[in-house]
């Protein structure tokens, strides 16, 4: 297990740093990105996109709890487990294909429904973002 830990001042910086974790990615990766609300989690995930060949809109996936994307030849996903809960109890099975396979996932708020997202797929690391002031954030990314 290897720890980094990054002082960024802008969300470039942030989305740098993504891009950084990103190249090093296989099919079926699965990222868990956590923090406080406005921290950076959906700026980092669209910093991991766009490097890993995402053109079009990175939408926060708050609302739908999953986006998918393809490109390069790879499939990719973005969560915001925050709604898990309702997403769940409509149908537990949804959001089935959205982790593991050969798809690379990037999962916000992956506290919510006890790790449901290392049950379904290879966890290779962990990103935790915190406030630190005006546009400054520490940035902990954990390769597991
Ligand atoms: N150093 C930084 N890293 C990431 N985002 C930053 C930074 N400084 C300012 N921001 C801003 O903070 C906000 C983070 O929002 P977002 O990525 O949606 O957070 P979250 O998904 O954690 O709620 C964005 O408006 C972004 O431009
Ligand atoms: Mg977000």
């Amino acid at each position: 297990m290897r720890s980094a830990v990054t002082e960024t001042s802008s969300p470039e910086e942030t989305a740098a740093l993504a891009a950084e974790l990103a190249g090093s990615l296989r099919p079926g990766d699965v990222v868990l990105v956590s923090g406080d609300l406005g921290a950076g989690k959906s700026t980092f995930v669209r910093g991991a996109l766009r490097a890993l060949g995402v053109t079009g809109p990175v939408t926060s996936p708050t609302f739908t709890v999953s986006r998918r994307y393809h490109a390069e030849g790879r499939d990719l996903s973005h969560l915001d487990l925050y709604r898990l809960g309702d997403m769940a109890a409509e149908d537990p099975s949804l959001l089935d294909d959205e982790v593991g396979g050969d798809r690379i996932a990037f999962v916000e708020w992956p506290e919510v429904g006890e790790n449901w997202a290392a049950e379904h797929g290879r966890v290779v690391a962990r990103v935790r973002l915190d406030h630190a002031g005006g546009d400054r954030r520490v940035v902990v990314v954990e390769r597991l």
